[in-house]
Order: structure tokens, then sequence, then C-alpha cells
């Protein structure tokens, strides 16, 4: 409450961050960007109850945060976007705050679609959507179908999603094929089961970014992250803006990714 109030009186905190992301943008090697971002949006409940106020203020203030790192994954020309925003685990959760979660993607779908369209995004659901209710699969049928001309962002919205799920899935698909003759037993390689997960086709992710102050991967892209690098912040997802964004990308293009081998002389 004290740093809100700070946050208020103290008088050019808007310039300070304008000018730290301005500072920022100009930082950034805008040829050695990461091509795919992935985010675990958490740290909403916590957020509210920071402030004593219910667990769904919490979910209802991070979409503003999403709508800001999706407007600046468009301005860099990010090609995808990952944002983990229900886990195959928090169907845990009481049916209230359940139900909270699948009011506010209908919602955000159905305000926002004109917009993302407007920005070339392209929505692309992954997870076992079979399993939500209705009016959330027939929000995301609707914007899948609007945006899937669109040839800007990706936004993949990881729902229902689990990382061993997924790889369930991919192993049941596969298994077929050699059941049915296709595939022999002995060809399955790192590109078959690629090519088997929701995000066949796209590169991993280069970046992950996990708010909130949790060192964990909760069940996220368990094979996509093999060589992802981590950057993890204790902001809370609800307070995560582009300014931090730019931060994690600054401390990316710093990093030596050496995939196993040496650095390169
Ligand atoms: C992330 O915020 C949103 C979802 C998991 C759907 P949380 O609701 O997990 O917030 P915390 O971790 O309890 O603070
Ligand atoms: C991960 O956060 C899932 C999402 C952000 C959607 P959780 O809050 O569910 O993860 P844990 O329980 O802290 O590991
Ligand atoms: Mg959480």
């Amino acid at each position: 409450m004290i740093n809100r109030i700070l946050d208020f009186i103290r008088p050019n905190k808007f310039s300070d961050t304008g000018q730290e992301v301005q500072e920022l943008m100009k930082t950034i090697d805008k040829q050695r960007l990461p091509r795919h971002i992935a985010i675990i949006m958490d740290g909403n409940g916590r957020w509210a109850q920071k402030q004593g106020l219910p667990r769904a203020f919490g979910h209802r203030a991070g979409v503003e945060s999403l709508r800001d790192i999706i407007k600046l994954c468009c301005e860099l020309k990010i090609q995808i976007l990952t944002v983990y925003a229900f886990s195959t685990e928090n169907w845990k959760r009481p049916r209230e705050e359940i139900n909270v979660l699948m009011d506010l993607l209908v919602e955000y779908l159905k305000k926002e679609i004109q917009e993302l369209c407007k920005n070339g995004v392209r929505i692309n659901p992954i997870g076992r959507l079979g399993e939500l209710p209705r009016p959330a699969l027939d929000a995301l049928s609707a914007a899948v179908k609007l945006s899937s001309d669109n040839n800007g962002l990706i936004l993949n919205l990881a729902l229902n999603y689990g990382g061993r799920t997924e790889i369930i899935d991919a192993i049941r698909a596969i298994a077929t094929d050699v059941e049915t003759g296709r595939l022999k037993a002995g060809q399955i390689n790192n590109d078959t089961v690629a090519a088997h997960l929701y995000t066949a086709g796209q590169p991993d992710p280069d970046l992950l970014i996990r708010p909130s102050g949790d060192f964990r991967i909760s069940n996220f892209l368990l094979w996509q992250l093999a060589y992802t690098e981590f950057w993890l912040t204790s902001t809370l997802w609800p307070d995560f803006r582009r300014i931090h964004l730019l931060r994690a990308m600054v401390d990316f293009q710093r990093r030596e990714r050496r995939f196993g081998g040496l650095k390169d002389e």
C-alpha cells in the first residue's frame, strides 16, 4: 500500500519509466530479438490479496498486463508469444475462481479481437481445448477464425494446458502411426516428437519469463524449454509491463547460448 501511495506522490514516476523504456528500446539489438517468448502469467491472486481484494481482481488486472505485452511484441515484430493462462492442474481451484477465469477469457476475446486483428495477431489456443466450457470454446473458435489470416504475432494461448498432457497426446499420436505401419519405432527422433506437440512447426521459446517470485516450471512447455533462457522476477503479473519485458530482452541479449557446445571464438 505504502508503495502505491509513494508511486502516486513521486512527481516524475511516469516520465522516469518512460525514459527507461526509451533507453531500453534504444539498447536492444533489433536483429537479435527472441523469436519466441513464453510467459507464465503468475501472481494475480497474491497481487489482489496484498491489497485486501478478492483474487478475481488480480485476474482482471492481469489482463491489462497481457494487453501491454502483446502490444510491445507487435511493435517489435516478435514472431511468437506463448502465454500460460490456465493449466491442467488449475481445475483444482474453487469452482468460483475457475468460473471467473473462464468468464474473463470470453470477455477478453470478445472485447479485444478487433484490436488484436488490427495489430495482425493470430490467436492459436494450445492445450486440451475440448475439455473447456462451451462458452470459452465458442469464443476461442470465433477468435481463431477471425484472426486466421493475420500474419503478425502468433499468440499461443495455453488453456487447459499441461506439458505432460501435451507429451502424452504426442506419444498417443506417434504410437498410432506406429500401430498403423506409417512409422517405425526406430525412426522416432526429436523432429517426430516436436511435430506432434501443440506447437508443431514453431521454434522453441528463446526466452521464458516467470513473474511473481516462484522458481518453477509448473508443467509448462516441458519439451520445448530444453535450451530456453529463463528470466525470473518477483514483480507480480498484474504489475508486469513492457518495461519488464524490455529488461528481460536486454538481459537475454547479454547471455551466451551454447546449446551444449562451446563458446563461439
Ligand atoms: C495466475 O495467477 C493465474 C492462473 C494460474 C490462472 P495465480 O492465480 O496463480 O496467482 P497466485 O500465484 O495465487 O498469486
Ligand atoms: C502456473 O501458475 C499456471 C498459470 C500461470 C496459468 P500456478 O499458480 O498454477 O502454479 P503453481 O501452483 O504455483 O506451481
Ligand atoms: Mg500462481
